[in-house]
């Protein structure tokens, strides 16, 4: 059943006008919400998850930090969900991954729900049918439904020396129209480390699935790309059997699991011609795929932004036992 629709519209945008705001490469910039950086245009759907998403045992919900690895894991999940309607192989024209991006296989619920007049309870019914959803939000913005049922929640991280770099490569590409225009690496490094990116704070970010993820491990999946990209498929494994379709031997024994791996590669992906064309919430599909590699930032990093990224990673990290 629907919550009342108790928000006043006003209400919502006193809120949101009341709240700090950052100029940010991408054009509408930076919005302060408890703590985070949101970017301003999805500013109402972030608060509409919170308040009217109900969560269904069902749900498996994708969460990160932009640039660590969600275009992966999404194609990842979606092939080892629907692997017995969609046969995965690269060989498989009708797969839909052959012919859909990643991000409109499994959407962001807070895209899904930014279009939703603000202040009015949005109608959830086309969202019924759909069990995989992704989210860049932190882990205590999720709805309580989310918290109180059943769902599972699988969080991918990075270390945030590669997620920096990345970060600043997708703006750089990205090039947006009335965004804040050519900011340098540097530039755009000392505001990672402030805190002032696409949600973040990064460490309380991470920290807030982490923790939850050590209170809750069988509702709480934690990932890291590095250890994604060292051994895919033990880890394609893990995944499935924590969003509760484990493979079986048979399929195992029939190479399902290298199948899923090799579709979902970076060096398949990249060369579709749906992900080389064609674009996404207002992105290239292309800027998604780069390079996917491990330490790409030794290249780009200079000694002192290396020691200071460390240095915070050691101050916030260490305490919780996550190490990079
Ligand atoms: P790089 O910029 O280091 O290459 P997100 O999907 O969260 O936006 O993250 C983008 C990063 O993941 C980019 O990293 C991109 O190249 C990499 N990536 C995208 N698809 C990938 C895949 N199938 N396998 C491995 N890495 C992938």
């Amino acid at each position: 059943s629907q919550p009342p629709n108790n928000d006043n519209q006003q209400e919502i945008e006193e809120l949101i006008s009341s709240l700090p705001k950052e100029k940010w490469w991408r054009g509408s910039g930076l919005t302060l919400y408890q703590n985070f950086w949101v970017p301003s245009d999805f500013i109402r759907g972030v608060i509409t998850l919170r308040r009217h998403f109900i969560g269904r045992d069902s749900n498996i919900l994708l969460a990160s930090k932009p640039k660590t690895g969600t275009t992966w894991l999404k194609a990842l999940a979606f092939s080892v969900l629907h692997r017995a309607q969609f046969r995965p192989s690269v060989a498989n024209a009708n797969h839909p991954l052959c012919s859909s991006n990643p991000h409109d296989l499994v959407p962001f619920l807070e895209i899904m729900l930014n279009g939703q007049p603000a202040g009015h309870v949005p109608d959830m019914s086309g969202f019924t049918d759909l069990q995989l959803f992704a989210t860049h939000v932190p882990y205590h913005f999720l709805p309580e439904s989310i918290h109180q049922s059943q769902s599972r929640v699988i969080y991918i991280c990075r270390n945030p020396l590669d997620t920096a770099l990345s970060s600043w490569h997708f703006w750089a590409q990205a090039n947006l129209e009335g965004g804040a225009g050519d900011w340098s690496m540097e530039e755009f490094f000392e505001n990672f480390c402030k805190g002032l990116d696409f949600y973040g704070p990064f460490w309380d970010h991470l920290l807030s699935y982490w923790k939850a993820s050590c209170e809750r491990p069988e509702r709480v999946l934690f990932l890291k790309y590095e250890d994604l990209k060292e051994d895919t498929a033990r880890n394609l494994k893990r995944i499935a059997e924590f969003m509760g379709v484990p493979f079986s031997k048979e399929e195992e024994l029939d190479g399902v699991v290298d199948q899923i791996v090799e579709m979902c590669s970076l060096s398949n992906l990249k060369e579709l011609d749906v992900n080389k064309t064609g674009d996404i919430f207002g992105y290239e599909n292309k800027t998604f795929f780069r390079k996917g590699e491990v330490g790409d930032w030794a290249n780009y990093l200079s000694p002192s932004m290396v020691e200071r990224l460390e240095n915070i990673m050691k101050e916030k990290f260490s305490p919780f036992g996550l190490y990079f």
